[in-house]
């Protein structure tokens, strides 16, 4: 089966070879979940780049999954998107994971009919909240007012789409993350690298899912100064 693509980025909207495995290696894994989540009164994710909503889903079913006695009482996915796909295109880009059913069925009930930039609040189910930010991330990010506890850094592959991969993003990255927070991405690319380390990441890089030689995770080590 085909995986949906963007011609503008020239880049996929997740892996040929299995998307769902790839985000639980890069995103999930990368990120610790769900140890990172447990025992926790609160948990906070932030992802750049939401398109067909696979990760949120990955995210959704291990939460699911999880023992209720140790998971947060509360998680609150918030995701940003420049280019918001419509419904019908998530269903064909995901009805091919039947695992995923149940909670695509979720996600296909409250997600906007209208794609319209701003701020759409969206309750998935008890203790789990959606925020979708349909707007360009650089413009978004500086109004945002929350703490993180961790990132997923999804957009299309640094060469194709540099615009987002900004020092900007990385400095309210910093100004939002809680001491400790993780960061994932699939991309190992030296400007991002060097871009999270200059505002209190270690970054570290590690084998990448599939056929990727490298990716970077990390935890912010730095006192909330930067911006
Ligand atoms: C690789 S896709 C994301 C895959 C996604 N996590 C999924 O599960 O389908 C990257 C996404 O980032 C979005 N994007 C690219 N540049 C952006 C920007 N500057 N601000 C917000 N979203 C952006 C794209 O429109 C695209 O949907």
């Amino acid at each position: 089966m085909d995986v949906p693509r963007s011609k503008q980025f020239d880049d996929v909207y997740f892996s040929k070879q299995d998307g769902l495995a790839e985000s639980r290696y890069v995103f999930l894994g990368g990120n610790d979940l769900p140890d990172a989540w447990n025992n926790k009164e609160h948990f906070t994710i932030c992802e750049s780049g939401f398109g067909t909503g696979l990760n949120f889903l990955a995210v959704l079913k291990l939460w699911l999954e999880s023992d209720a006695g140790q998971r947060p009482a509360s998680l609150h996915f918030i995701s940003f998107e420049k280019y918001p796909l419509d419904k019908e295109f998530i269903e064909n880009a995901l009805l091919r994971w039947g695992e995923l059913k149940e909670v695509l069925a979720k996600l296909l009930a409250i997600y906007p009919v209208d794609l319209s930039n701003g701020i759409y609040e969206l309750s998935v189910m008890d203790g789990v909240r959606l925020t979708l930010i349909f707007g360009d991330i650089n413009d978004e990010i500086p109004l945002l007012d929350t703490k993180v506890d961790c990132w997923f850094l999804d957009g299309f592959k640094p060469s194709s789409n540099p615009d987002m991969w900004s020092n900007l993003l990385f400095e309210n990255m910093a100004r939002l993350s809680n001491n400790g927070a993780s960061f994932a991405t699939f991309t190992a690319a030296g400007f991002v690298r060097r871009g999270l380390e200059a505002v209190g990441f270690n970054v570290r890089k590690i084998r990448g899912f599939g056929n990727k030689r490298e990716m970077c995770v990390g935890l912010y080590k730095g006192d909330n100064k930067c911006v």
